[in-house]
């Protein structure tokens, strides 16, 4: 069984990161939705030179502005991004029998659409990884407090799982972002302080929560669409 390494409380998002990908011992990829915290990791890797992978997953309903930092990464850092589509079979059929906006009728509708549109195919983007990474952090949301830096993941088969901005304050991300100069999406200065599908994101009104946006018609407690079972 993978070995969970020791990280000390003040670790920097770098040590969590080499300690993380060091543990798993095997391919390790960053989770990229190409928010501007995904964005820091990909620049933090290839500062300190760990191999880390960069998968994305193109739910079919991303905004213009997403795939434009996409692009741009790939021009920076040289890095190829692993796309993965959901299955075209499961999409038509959710279309032909529920429409475009389903998601917005009910929860399980909702959880039905970010299945087929996203946990299918992370289950396939994860298989033979050894680790992965992602860009969450704990002042997020309700759903994300009492997560570990690296940790097992238990709903993908046991790899690790590794969280280097778990600890990270919005400021200090974008005081990175900006200190770099690094290619960040447009919609985070329109007021998208997150961003996942467009029709289920809406901009937040000065002082709102940074996930008001996200599933606006759902309770906090629900905003989570299963890419980070616990
Ligand atoms: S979500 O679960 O509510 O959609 P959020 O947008 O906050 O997640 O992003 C948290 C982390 O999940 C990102 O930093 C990234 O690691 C991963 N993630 C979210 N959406 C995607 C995506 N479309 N493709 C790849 N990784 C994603
Ligand atoms: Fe579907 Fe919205 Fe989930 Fe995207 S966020 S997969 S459009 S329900």
């Amino acid at each position: 069984m993978t070995h969970i390494p020791e990280i000390p409380s003040n670790a920097t998002p770098q040590e969590i990161l080499k300690a993380g990908v060091e543990a798993a011992n095997g391919q390790v990829s960053l989770a990229c939705s190409f928010s501007v915290e995904d964005v820091v990791i990909i620049d933090m890797a290839k500062e300190i030179g760990l191999p880390i992978g960069v998968f994305a997953l193109d739910t079919g309903r991303l905004n213009e502005e997403t795939y434009e930092v996409a692009d741009a990464i790939v021009e920076r850092y040289h890095t190829v991004i692993d796309w993965y589509f959901p299955k075209h079979e499961a999409v038509e059929k959710l279309l032909k029998e529920k429409g475009q906006f389903s998601f917005r009728e009910s929860l399980e509708n909702r959880h039905e659409c970010c299945h087929i549109r996203k946990v299918e195919p992370l289950g396939r983007a994860l298989k033979g990884l050894a680790g992965w990474i992602t860009g969450l952090r704990s002042e997020q949301s309700v759903t994300r407090t009492g997560l570990a830096p690296i940790e097992l993941d238990k709903s993908n088969g046991g790899i690790l799982k590794i969280n280097p901005l778990l600890e990270w304050t919005e400021a200090q991300v974008w005081e990175y972002a900006e200190a770099r100069r690094l290619p960040t999406n447009r919609l985070h200065k329109e007021g998208y302080p997150s961003i996942g599908c467009a029709p289920c994101t809406r901009p937040v009104a000065p002082g709102e929560h940074p996930r008001a946006g996200r599933w606006w018609w759902e309770n906090p407690e629900h905003k989570e669409c299963g890419l980070h079972r616990r």
